[in-house]
């Protein structure tokens, strides 16, 4: 379990964090959204230890971070950051994926058989170098190594950017099976379609403060909170508020589709009554 309590962080030029509470559940897929420089990715860097607030309080499963170490921390949680390059520190595909599994595990056995299954889920060659790799492999090969560990909670900073869709959805698809398995998942994110599709809650951040926190369908639907963050809404969500009565409860093609036959069969059967008022009358 994750608990901010009044937290609040400062580099030194001002307030980047203000008064930040929430609490985030065992096995929740919270996404954070909001413009860049609103403060994502210090919030994350605040949860898993690597900065401290300046006043308030981050709690992770009872250990608070200003008094655990961030090695301890970091047994409970996978980072990934913004940029790959700042994780991967090995010459070949294996020993990145191992440098984390060793550090976990003993269990030499249990080792091979997740660098294994990692390979192959993630369809990498062991041999491969990291740095030959394209940008969007380089993301999912840090990704591979915190997902082969199968931490209790994993962060991550924009996970799919720079990702086609079909990348996007690949790599969505393996944490939320890790996420299925229990696995606490936070994450930044600046595609609205990815979130909709797979956060179940979502937190606005504006100006380092959190302007809303709700349930994903209900969040899209707040269009003040989300201008005031510079987020625009997925685009059928768009379309859905602007064709107004009937379309509150759409979100995807199949509920679009529904209310269009909804809307045309009510303007079928007012037309029939009219018509028929029209003879009788
Ligand atoms: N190491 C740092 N030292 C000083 N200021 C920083 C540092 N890192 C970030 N900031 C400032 O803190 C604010 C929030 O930055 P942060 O990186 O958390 O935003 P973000 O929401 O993740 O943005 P983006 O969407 O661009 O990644 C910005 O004004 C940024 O310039
Ligand atoms: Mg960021």
């Amino acid at each position: 379990m994750v608990n901010l309590q009044n937290v609040f962080f400062d580099y030194g030029e001002g307030e980047t964090l203000k008064n930040i509470s929430c609490r985030i559940d065992k096995g929740e897929f919270v996404a954070i959204v909001g413009a860049n420089g609103a403060g994502k990715t210090t919030l994350c860097k605040l949860l898993n230890g690597l900065l401290k607030p300046s006043s308030g309080s981050v709690v992770i499963n009872s250990m608070d971070t200003r008094t655990t170490k961030t090695s301890a921390l970091a047994k409970s949680i996978g980072f990934l950051f913004q940029n790959p390059d700042r994780q991967i520190c090995k010459n070949t595909v294996r020993e990145e994926i191992l440098f984390g599994l060793e550090l976990a595990f003993k269990d030499k056995g249990l080792i091979e058989e997740r660098l294994k299954n990692t390979l192959s889920t993630f369809g990498f060659q062991g041999d491969s170098n990291p740095f030959n790799l394209s940008r969007g492999e380089r993301q999912r090969l840090a990704l591979a190594s915190l997902i082969a560990v199968e931490p209790e909670i994993l962060i991550l900073d924009e996970p799919t950017t720079g990702f086609d869709y079909m990348e996007a959805m690949k790599t969505m698809g393996t944490i939320k099976e890790l996420n299925d398995k229990g696995a606490t998942v936070i994450m930044i994110c600046h595609d609205m379609e990815v979130v909709l599709d797979f956060a179940e809650r979502v937190l606005v951040l504006a100006e380092g403060t959190i302007i809303a926190d709700g349930q994903t369908r209900e969040i899209f639907r707040k269009e003040e909170a989300l201008e005031q963050a510079s987020v625009l809404p997925p685009q059928l969500v768009q379309l859905a508020l602007r064709l107004g009565e009937g379309f509150e409860d759409v979100f995807s093609v199949d509920e679009m589709a529904s209310a269009i036959i909804n809307r045309m069969n009510k303007e079928r059967t007012f037309e029939h009554e009219r018509f028929s008022g029209l003879c009788t009358g």
